[in-house]
This record gives structure tokens, sequence and C-alpha cells, in this order.
């Protein structure tokens, strides 16, 4: 394929995404209003400005997705990567799972989790249904539709967000050209499904990667979509971010992707600390999460009808919290920042 036909194609597959992600938000909405009204959170509707605002915020991003995989940083096939039969089986089950979401929101239940789950294992704010989501994170249910269920709230930007930590962990890499590269460690925190180490496997395809998230049921889904893909297998490692289970200095980069507004304010600092920790000096971190308050000012309703929507507790708090001051205050230096449509990427470096 041509290289115009292949960008008018990655355009088209996206604009398709953004259509069906729009369509079942409409046709959810309405039926939530029909059947559960009781449970509709009360949104700010969005005025036409900053619709055309969010609009041409995404055409940007989906242009510099294409130019950066053009620039060689990731294969272009990484841009047509999802698993479209594996979604259209488990579309269904996002349905079926409606309405025990719409009775958690209506009841204000927000622990209502699988009955088997050893609740010592993990710390008390983990233990929700973050988004209402049946089970949090502790289910191979939850784990079988929450891709499916990113890519819907983000009208199927959701991966072009998480690339954008490629370019920053791939120049904070450079540092460490001299080594062969399969000796170059880079750790994901919160990996969850693994989305994040597939973007990575591609950008850095004889790297050894490591993933660690706190659900073993996340782990699994991980482990199912990371397999298919040739090369070393990266590790995956159940574990809180926030005392992880590796030697102080025996990584080369780290990253973290849509973290830290699921945190209380404490197990941020303590999951940045942590990756200080880790990073041998010279080491580069690199964090995506979402926009904010200070950077993204235009886009505040947005936020808002975020957290009215989705149970996300501590979201509130991370908007107008300091990612810079918390990386310096762990130690970190050459502290950038940058905002991709609805993510924000902070890189940080271990002084040498
Ligand atoms: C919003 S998801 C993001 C997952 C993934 N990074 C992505 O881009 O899709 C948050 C993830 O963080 C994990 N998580 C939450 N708190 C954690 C902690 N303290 N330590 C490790 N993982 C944690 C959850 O299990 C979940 O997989």
């Amino acid at each position: 394929m041509s290289e115009t036909l292949t960008k008018l194609a990655y355009r088209t597959m996206q604009q398709g995404k953004s259509l069906v992600g729009l369509a079942h938000k409409e046709a959810s909405t309405r039926l939530m209003g029909l059947l559960a009204p009781d449970g509709t959170p009360k949104t700010e509707p969005l005025p036409a400005e900053l619709l055309e605002q969010l609009r041409q915020s995404m055409e940007r991003l989906i242009e510099l997705d294409w130019q950066e995989a053009e620039q060689g940083l990731y294969p272009t096939s990484l841009l047509f990567d999802a698993p479209w039969l594996d979604w259209a089986r488990r579309y269904p089950l996002l349905w079926l799972d409606l309405p025990l979401t719409w009775r958690r929101r209506q009841e204000r239940n927000v622990r209502d989790l699988p009955r088997d789950v050893n609740r010592e294992a993990f710390p008390d704010y983990y233990l929700q249904n973050f988004h209402h989501q049946t089970d949090g994170y502790l289910s191979d249910h939850s784990a079988a539709l929450y891709d499916l269920g990113v890519e819907i709230l983000f009208n199927g930007s959701a991966e072009p967000m998480r690339r954008r930590i490629l370019r920053p962990l791939r120049r904070g890499l450079e540092a460490f050209a001299q080594r062969p590269a399969s000796s170059v460690r880079v750790l994901d925190v919160a990996t969850g499904t693994g989305r994040t180490l597939r973007q990575l496997r591609g950008a850095l395809p004889h790297a050894q990667l490591v993933g660690l998230d706190l659900s073993s049921a996340y782990l699994r889904q991980a482990n199912r979509w990371l397999s298919q893909l040739s090369g070393e297998l990266p590790q995956l490692v159940q574990g809180n971010g926030e005392a992880m289970p590796f030697a102080d200095g025996c990584f080369q980069a780290v990253s973290c992707v849509f973290l830290l507004h699921e945190l209380p304010a404490q197990a941020r600092q303590n999951v940045i600390n942590d990756a200080f920790r880790l990073l041998e000096p010279g080491g580069v971190l690199v964090l995506a999460d979402s926009v904010q308050l200070q950077d993204s000012p235009e886009f505040r309703l947005v936020m808002d009808n975020f957290r009215r929507i989705f149970h996300e507790p501590y979201y509130r708090d991370y908007l107008s919290d300091s990612i810079e001051a918390r990386l310096e205050q762990a130690g970190f230096g050459a502290v950038a920042a940058e905002s991709h449509f609805m993510t924000r990427i902070w890189t940080a470096r271990k002084p040498l």
C-alpha cells in the first residue's frame, strides 16, 4: 500500500472508531434515561465551540501518531493493531453489563467486589469499583471488558494517547545507546491488560520488558494479548506500584500510563518515589495521565463530566496536583511535560 493510502486507511479507521464510540455513548445514555433515570449522572452539556476544540485536538493527535510512525519511532503496523474479532465478540457483554453498572451508580455502591477477594492483599483505596465497573479490577470478566470500554470512552484514541510515551522514552534511552539493546530493561507500572507493553514492544523490539500490576486477572489478560507477539515475551509481575519487588537501579526506563488519577495523593508520591529507586542513574521515567486544570483549562467541562459519570474518587484531587513538584520531590531532574488531546505526558531523568 502506498504511503498516502496507508495514511488514508489509518485516518478512516480512527474516524470509524470515533463514530462508534460516540454512537455507543449516545445509545447507552438514552437507554439509561429510560430504564434507570435515577442513576443518570448530572453532566454539563458541552458547547459547540468546545466540541470543535476537542475534534481539532484529536485530529492533531492522530496526525502526530502518523508522523511519529513515519519517522520510524514505531512500526506503522502498530497504528492498526486492534483485536477486532475479539472486541466484536465481547461487545454484547458490555451491553449486558450496563444494568449492573447503573444499579451500582444508583445505589452509590462502590465497594461491590467478588466475595472471594482477599482484602488483606490490596491497599484499601484499590478495593473499589473504579468507573463503577463490575468487580473493580478484580476478575477475569472485568479484564475481558476493560480494553473495549477504554476504546469507547476515548472514542478510539486510547492507543494513540498511550503511544505518546514512546518518543520521550526512546529519547531517554539514548543515554544507554552504547549498550546492547537486549540488555536494556524497561518497566511498565500498572500495566493492566498490557496495551502499553504492546506499544513498547513495537518501539523497542529487543529490550527486556516487564509489566507490573496489582490485578492478577488483568495480568492474565495481558499475557493473552502479549503472547500473540513475536520476540521475547514480556515478564508480568503482580505487585503494588508503591513498593515494587525489584532491586534498586535495575531498569533504564520506567513508564506508567493512566494510573496516577486513580491513586490518593500519598500513593501517587510513593509510586513516583519507587520508580526513582528502581531506575539506574541516567534512567528515564515517562508518565501519561489525564490532562489537568492548569495545562488544559479549556477542557475543564470534559474533566468535570468525567468525574460525574464515572466513579473516580481521586480524580478531583489529581486535577490540581503538581506532578512536576512530586517528581522533583522524589529526586528527579530534567522534568518536562506536554499535552496531547486528553493526555498529559511527563518525562523526568534520574540524575547521574
Ligand atoms: C486505568 S487502568 C490503566 C491500565 C493500563 N496502564 C492502560 O493504559 O490501560 C489502572 C491500572 O492500575 C492498576 N493499579 C491500580 N493501583 C495500583 C497499584 N497501587 N499498584 C499497581 N497497579 C495498580 C489497576 O489494577 C489497573 O490495571
